[in-house]
């Protein structure tokens, strides 16, 4: 399986990056970034890309990839609704779009979060945004396209967050984890779950486009290493 990874320097991305290069039936991910991640690895490429809203620059490179795993984002906080926006849709629109174009037959999963508003009419910014987001991707005729929507995820494995207020509350929550996941099975995931279910979900397909944690974590937990 060829994979593209965006987001491959985030919390999220890191995860999903470590298990693609640990799983035997990945060939090769390609990491599009704004700057390296700085790991090496046999079977990773990183292409530095500037403008994330077009990548038609980019050509013939996006071409013959089986899955992309969507992992770039923001928090929403101190953003107005258009900012966010941007950032949220706008990118990942225009990654999606470039990419069904070249990879009719690619599974597409984009990570949106617990909590998404799929009426796209609610009172919470980031849950509308992510809402109108999420909906438009459904829209792409891509042969499998998935929303996984995580809730609170533990890092795993030494990955650390990009966003300096994620990196306080996971230094404050660190200790309590193991029991912040026994007391709330439901609402609590790790990295390593995130992307073992998103490749177990690239290569088997999965019945509903829409994973909740819960999904998450049961897809996560069964994958068999190989
Ligand atoms: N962390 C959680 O517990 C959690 C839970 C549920 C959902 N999520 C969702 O998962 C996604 C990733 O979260 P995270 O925790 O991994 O975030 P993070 O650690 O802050 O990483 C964000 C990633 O997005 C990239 N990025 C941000 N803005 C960009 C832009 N304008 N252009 C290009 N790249 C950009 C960053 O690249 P640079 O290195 O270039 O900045 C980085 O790779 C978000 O959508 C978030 O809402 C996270």
């Amino acid at each position: 399986m060829k994979v593209i990874l965006f987001g491959a320097t985030g919390m999220v991305g890191q995860g999903v990056l470590r298990e693609c290069l640990l799983d035997g039936e990945v060939e090769s991910v390609l990491a599009i970034v704004r700057s390296g991640t700085g790991r090496r690895h046999a079977k990773l490429q990183e292409l530095v890309h500037e403008n994330f809203f077009d990548f038609s620059a980019l050509g013939s490179r996006l071409s013959g990839y089986d899955a992309c795993f969507f992992c770039l984002g923001v928090s929403s906080a101190g953003m107005t609704e258009a900012d966010y926006q941007r950032v949220t849709y706008d990118i990942t629109l225009a990654a999606a779009k470039t990419l069904v174009e070249r990879n009719p037959a690619m599974t597409f999963i984009y990570v949106s979060g617990a909590g998404t508003d799929g009426t796209e009419r609610g009172r919470t910014m980031w849950a509308r945004v992510k809402g109108r987001t999420e909906n438009a991707l459904l829209e792409l005729p891509f042969q499998g396209v998935y929303m996984f929507r995580p809730a609170f995820i533990q890092p795993r494995d030494g990955i650390t967050s990009k966003t300096r207020s994620y990196r306080v509350l996971y230094a404050l929550f660190g200790p309590v984890f193991p029991a912040l996941r026994t007391l709330f099975p439901r609402y609590v995931t790790t990295t390593e779950e995130v992307g073992r279910a998103m490749l177990e979900v690239a290569k088997h397909g999965e019945s509903k486009a829409v994973l909740e944690n819960q999904d998450i974590i049961a897809l996560g937990r069964h994958r068999v290493r190989e």
